[in-house]
């Protein structure tokens, strides 16, 4: 297999607005992660991913983007990012950027141009269509929004301040190339690319299959016709002149599709954030608000599934948590102790960060943190947040129940500001939204300064994969597959062999491995699996 300094990395994903804030208004900035970077160094992660720090205003916190060449007013300055990229680069971190160019900001001036008439040069630069089909948006309600000045509908995927781009105009993606060459020119390493699977839409845009009041569009536009001719077309004109890692968020991938966006031969994508594991047994709001069992065995098939269909042509990505989704240890792990809370997060770092494939670490993930409580609605500020909750109130829940909902699902359990100190120390005012509940205990400080953190422990994590090419690039082989309490899996490479057993429970299992334990969970290790234990055993 080709060695790749992407492969071999560790990437640390960074929420800007809620890492440190530097000037005091309460809003995470560049200034705020240039002043931290050695936080980031030390932890042993390589690459860091920004979430959008672009002009924008700020509907979906970036991920509208108003101008692709200027930095978000909260966020700071170009100067700061240029001092930022210099300091991250003079440390040996390298950046990746978020890459948003399914859709712009409605205060794009592509789109005020676009919107204006029928007949200008950007007209056909977003979806306009005189009739509307039964797509939903993301964010609720039709992904269609009237505009008077071009009597005439356009399509918005998410929020209605967030219009699709037309790929299908050659401007549009020559548009977009030439922003990316803008920031590869400045030096930036690579780019995340936000729901880059969606960009081809069926052009006869059917309607969907109803799902409550508005159709599914999933099928017309995730993994749509022309999406390897436009990823191909974007290595070529951009990605290619530059040695970046690529990650494209892929809702709908499945490893067919992740086959074709990743193989080098096809000269698309380095990676794709699949879905499989996180949806697996996930609580939502769609349908209804179901939620399933979660099952070992089907959660392991998932991972066997991707492990064994990308091996030695494709590349994974290895993550439990982001900004869209809530905290892992509160999800999969067990918080109803501190012990238990603390032994389930190491337990779940080892199961899922030494699998074939490159590893992301969320922000406070590292820290173990945990899901918040938001105590009523107004403490949220996620839009999608506030869209799920009037859907429930209007489908007959309490607010009780909205709220216990919300804070099993919504993506602000995520975006809670960093927790540098028992009191917060991320801000010097008062944080944009609020802090968790339990960083009393949670937090940077508290945890460097003891050597059975959570944190700590990531730092062995990460040395040890760093330092093993069979933990890099070695074979993946689940075994066990049928158990309902233990996760185990073996990495091998040449004759040096790997065995990472992790017990996902409290039950208390036999189990005898043979060779040397180089991490542990626990102090010792016997031939039994006590509650949330995991070990690596280097067999051989
Ligand atoms: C992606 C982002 C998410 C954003 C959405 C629309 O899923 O990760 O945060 O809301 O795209 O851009
Ligand atoms: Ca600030």
């Amino acid at each position: 297999m080709e060695r790749k300094w992407w492969k071999e990395g560790c990437v640390y994903q960074i929420y800007p607005r809620s890492f440190y804030d530097f000037n005091g208004d309460g809003i995470g900035d560049l200034k705020g992660i240039t002043k931290n970077l050695e936080y980031v160094k030390e932890l042993g992660a390589s690459i860091i991913w920004l979430n959008p720090c672009y002009k924008s205003p700020n509907d979906d916190n970036g991920y509208d983007i108003s101008d692709y060449r200027a930095i978000m007013d909260d966020f700071g300055t170009m100067e700061d990012f240029d001092a930022l990229l210099e300091k991250a680069h003079s440390l040996g971190l390298k950046i990746i950027m978020d890459l948003v160019v399914n859709h712009t900001s409605d205060e794009h001036e592509w789109f005020i141009k676009s919107s204006s008439s029928k007949d200008n040069d950007k007209s056909d630069w977003y979806i306009w269509k005189d009739q509307k089909n039964n797509w939903g948006a993301c964010f609720g309600g039709s992904a269609w929004e009237y505009c008077e000045s071009r009597g005439q509908y356009y399509l918005h995927s998410f929020s209605k301040k967030q219009p699709d781009l037309n790929w299908e105009n050659k401007d549009v993606r020559n548009a977009v190339y030439d922003l990316m060459n803008y920031w590869g020119d400045k030096g930036i390493d690579g780019f995340r690319m936000d729901v880059i699977t969606m960009i081809s839409k069926d052009q006869s845009f059917p309607d969907g299959e109803l799902n409550g009041e508005y159709g599914d569009s999933s099928k017309y536009t995730n993994n749509g016709p022309r999406i390897h001719e436009f990823l191909k077309e974007m290595n070529e004109k951009s990605i290619s002149h530059y040695d970046w890692l690529t990650v494209g968020e892929g809702a709908g991938a499945r490893v067919e599709d992740t086959l074709s966006y990743t193989d080098p031969k096809n000269k698309e994508l380095n990676m794709i954030f699949s879905f499989e594991h996180m949806n697996y047994a996930k609580p939502q709001c769609e349908n209804n608000w179901k939620e399933d069992k979660f099952l070992l065995p089907g959660y392991k098939r998932i991972y066997k599934k991707w492990q064994e269909g990308l091996d030695q042509r494709g590349w994974n990505t290895l993550y439990l948590e982001n900004h869209d989704q809530v905290r892992s240890v509160s999800r999969y792990g067990n918080t109803t102790t501190k012990e238990l809370w603390k032994k389930s997060a190491k337990a779940l770092a080892v199961m899922y960060y030494l699998m074939q494939g490159t590893p992301y670490i969320y922000m406070g993930q590292e820290l173990g943190l945990t899901n918040t409580c938001f105590n009523s609605i107004d403490e949220y500020r996620d839009i999608a947040a506030k869209n799920d909750y009037s859907v429930m109130l209007s489908r007959g829940f309490s607010k009780e129940d909205a709220l216990r909902l919300l804070n099993l699902t919504s993506r602000d359990n995520s975006r809670t500001p960093f927790p540098w100190n028992e009191n917060g120390g991320f801000t010097t005012s008062k944080p944009w939204i609020k802090y968790n509940q339990d960083i009393s205990f949670i937090n940077v400080e508290s945890e460097k300064k003891d050597p059975d953190s959570i944190l700590n422990f990531y730092k062995k994590l990460i040395a040890l994969r760093k330092n093993s090419d069979t933990l890099i690039y070695g074979s993946f082989k689940l075994l066990e597959e049928d158990d309902e309490s233990l996760f185990v899996y073996s990495r091998t490479l040449g004759d040096e062999k790997y065995l990472v057993v992790v017990n996902m429970s409290e039950d208390i299992r036999q189990y005898k491995t043979e060779g040397k334990v180089v991490l542990s969970n626990y102090d010792d290790s016997t031939d039994v699996l006590r509650s949330w234990e995991a070990k690596v055993v280097k067999e051989k």
